[in-house]
């Protein structure tokens, strides 16, 4: 019997049995519209899932709760983690899919980040756009080489370069495979997001 799929989202299936499916995780105040367009852009033909976040912050879309601009609810962060996970869980049951590569942007970067480290096996990797550390204190959590790409602006005003380099270390420490890429640039995305994502997606998709 297949879950419920209680979040909103769009899917679109793919027609490239061979390109993974993402998971798309917007920003704050986007909805489950907003990543579609980049997804089809970095992984063309791949499956994509993409849900709106639970929480409204006066009126705007999050996937879990803040005190203040970068200080979160972690218990807040936990719960929405897994509820999210389960979801995609028993999205993969109703859509037959595999495990999906994660793409999230700031808010839904840091879920991405957090799903990672407290539920290691739904997701079969990760692009991280402007992420942050997102829980103060971490399980050791059984990652198995999942690539993820960190993507940091050197100018972003709401992340410092040094938690975004925390990050790395806490993902690499936890079993996965990280780059990290810091580009000269601020918290919005920019073309140059597009091509290293485009890169990175060649390269971790090319069969072993
Ligand atoms: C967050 O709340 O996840 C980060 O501060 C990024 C943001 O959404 O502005």
């Amino acid at each position: 019997m297949t879950k419920d799929l209680n979040f909103i989202h769009r899917f679109e299936p793919g027609n490239r049995l061979e390109a993974p499916p993402l998971l798309l995780l917007h920003g704050t105040g986007g909805d489950e519209n907003d990543l579609l367009p980049l997804g089809e852009a970095i992984s063309p033909g791949s499956a994509l899932l993409s849900p709106r976040g639970q929480v409204l912050e006066h009126g705007m879309p999050r996937f879990f709760r803040r005190l203040s601009e970068g200080v979160f609810d972690e218990d807040d962060v936990r719960r929405r983690a897994n509820e999210l996970a389960d979801f995609v869980e028993a999205a993969r049951d109703a859509y037959m899919l595999a495990a999906p590569i994660a793409l999230g942007y700031s808010n839904g970067a840091n879920i991405a980040a957090a799903m990672l480290l407290l539920r290691p096996n739904v997701l079969a990797g990760a692009f991280l756009l402007r992420a942050m550390v997102p829980l103060s204190e971490t399980p050791t959590a059984g990652l198995r080489g999942q690539p993820v790409l960190i993507v940091s602006g050197e100018l972003d005003p709401i992340i410092p370069a040094s938690n975004a380099s925390r990050l790395a270390g806490i993902l690499t420490q936890a079993g996965a495979s990280v780059q990290h890429r810091t580009l000269p640039l601020g918290h919005q995305l920019s073309q140059f997001d597009l091509k290293v994502a485009q890169d990175w997606m060649k390269a971790v998709s090319q069969p072993a």
